[in-house]
């Protein structure tokens, strides 16, 4: 779900069209280092919680006027996926410290 709809423009540890995904929920919206996001976003101050990302996902535009990203999820159950998704992403460790037991 999260590749097939987001993928395009995102990736939970790299900025792309869009900035990286780690570790989201919880993050104040515009800080990821080194994404040259809208003013809109990074002024919004929002903190990216489910019910945000909620009405971030069905209408980016509504939520924060200016913003940038072109995208939106229609479907309220696809959207509770892919927050669900987003959250476990986000309290997993960082890629670099999730090696493989030995
Ligand atoms: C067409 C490209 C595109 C697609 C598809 C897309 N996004 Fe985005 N996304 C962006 C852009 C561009 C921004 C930066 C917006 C800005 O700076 O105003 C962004 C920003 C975000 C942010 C804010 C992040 C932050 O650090 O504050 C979240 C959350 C987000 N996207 C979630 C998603 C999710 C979840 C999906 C899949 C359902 C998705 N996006 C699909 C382009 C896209």
């Amino acid at each position: 779900m999260y590749e097939a709809r987001c993928g395009g423009c995102h990736a939970i540890d790299a900025n792309r069209v869009g900035p990286m995904h780690r570790q989201l929920l919880g993050r104040t919206a515009g800080r990821v280092p080194g994404y040259d996001y809208s003013p809109a976003l990074r002024a919004s101050g929002l903190i990216w919680d489910a019910k945000n990302l909620d009405l971030w996902l069905r209408d980016p535009e509504a939520l924060i006027p200016g913003q940038s990203m072109n995208y939106r999820v229609d479907s309220a159950e696809d959207r509770r996926l892919l927050i669900g998704y987003l959250g476990s992403a986000s309290v997993s460790a960082p890629s670099a410290a999730r090696k493989a037991p030995n």
